[in-house]
């Protein structure tokens, strides 16, 4: 009986097969469509990375930049896809992002992060940094170690220090060259107690406007002047809708590099280095780039004449630096004072005035 149902057994498998084997060139293959997202499935590590400004800018050809390396260096298997112009996440909600998750990368200005952390406040103090070397130092040296220490308990880690450039003053209600000048006017402003507090100092008002909203701000009057560095005015065209700026450089807008810290301490170990590199290389050319794209564009807009430029004698400067000393006084209780500390000495170091006139 039982070889009986062996027998059977074997019969109907074997007729099964043959069926499927004989009409399988008949039967319709499906149409799958093809879905170069699945190429390497698996395999591919992809980086969202978020910014705010447009893609001609300093932030913007850094973005660019560490994209390709990280793509040449990883040999495809990381990705870093890029998302300018506060198309995915405004300069409010990209730190929440971040930490989230929601996205990898982000590079926000020195104001935004002091949102999360406030120590962050101490890049924004007016006048702290005389010149690019001493910008420099404070990324390199103990201030920007500090600072990227203080990231770590936000899920975040700090990647490089990317430049833009000197912030200017910009109106379009008259000429900004003594503090006197400021009083009664409102300022579109960074989130920031350390820009308030400089506007305030000067008896202007401020409100704290989203990157993306600046222009119509301006434009409709609900701030009459704003500060950014040239490659922001020149790439918003906010030329268009203020009428002065001021050659003024009191204070650096700069950003520091976010990785989520999640993400990151499960990469791999040997993308993790190679996704350093590229990001270390990216940051070299960045702050280089950033110079000359101010520069290019400050030349692009004195020619244009669709903004008055005026620069500020030896007087007017030290008239606002010791107008603005006065910022310590309202955030010293706020910042760690080891920072505070650091910033009074690179003032002491490379304090510079334009020469006598
Ligand atoms: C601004 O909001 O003015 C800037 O921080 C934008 C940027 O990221 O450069």
């Amino acid at each position: 009986m039982r070889q009986f149902l062996g027998i059977v057994l074997f019969i109907i498998v074997g007729l099964i097969t043959a069926i499927s084997i004989g009409f399988s060139s008949l039967i319709p293959s499906l149409p799958y469509p093809y879905d170069d997202e699945q190429d390497g499935l698996g395999e591919e590590i992809v980086i969202r990375f978020s910014f705010v400004v447009a893609e001609n800018t300093p932030k913007g050809l850094a973005a660019q930049r560490f994209a390709q390396l990280v793509k040449e260096k990883t040999g495809g298997r990381v990705k870093v896809e890029l998302f300018p112009n506060s198309i995915l996440y405004n300069d409010h909600d990209e730190v929440k992002a971040l930490k989230n998750g929601d996205v990898q990368i982000i590079a926000p200005s020195f104001s935004v992060i002091s949102e999360e952390v406030s120590d962050w406040m101490v890049m924004d103090i007016p006048f702290a940094f005389a010149n690019l070397e001493a910008v420099e130092e404070a990324f390199n040296g103990e201030i920007g170690a500090i600072l990227f220490k203080k990231l770590e308990d936000k899920n975040m880690v700090g990647m490089a220090y990317w430049s833009n450039g000197f912030k200017q003053m910009t109106s379009n209600k008259g000429p900004l060259l003594r503090p006197a000048d400021f009083k009664g006017l409102r300022f579109r402003i960074l989130p920031s107690r350390v820009i308030a507090a400089q506007f305030a100092i000067l008896g202007a008002q401020t409100e704290s406007i989203l990157f993306n909203q600046v222009y119509r701000s301006m434009e409709s009057g609900i701030v009459d002047g704003g500060e950014n560095t040239i490659s922001n005015i020149y790439s918003k065209k906010f030329y268009q809708v203020q009428k002065y700026m001021t050659l003024s450089n009191h204070g650096y807008l700069g950003y520091g590099v976010l990785m989520n810290k999640t993400f990151w301490d499960g990469l791999p170990y040997d993308l993790k280095a190679l996704v350093q590199e590229a990001m270390d290389e990216a940051s070299v050319w960045a702050n280089q780039i950033a110079i000359e794209i101010n520069q290019k564009q400050l030349e692009e807009l004195r020619a244009s004449h669709l903004i008055q430029i005026d620069e500020l004698t030896f007087e007017q400067k030290k008239d606002w630096m010791s107008t603005l000393n006065g910022v310590f006084s309202e955030i010293e209780s706020i910042i760690d004072p080891d920072l505070i500390q650091s910033i009074k000495e690179l003032q002491h170091k490379y304090a510079s005035l334009p020469p006598e006139n």
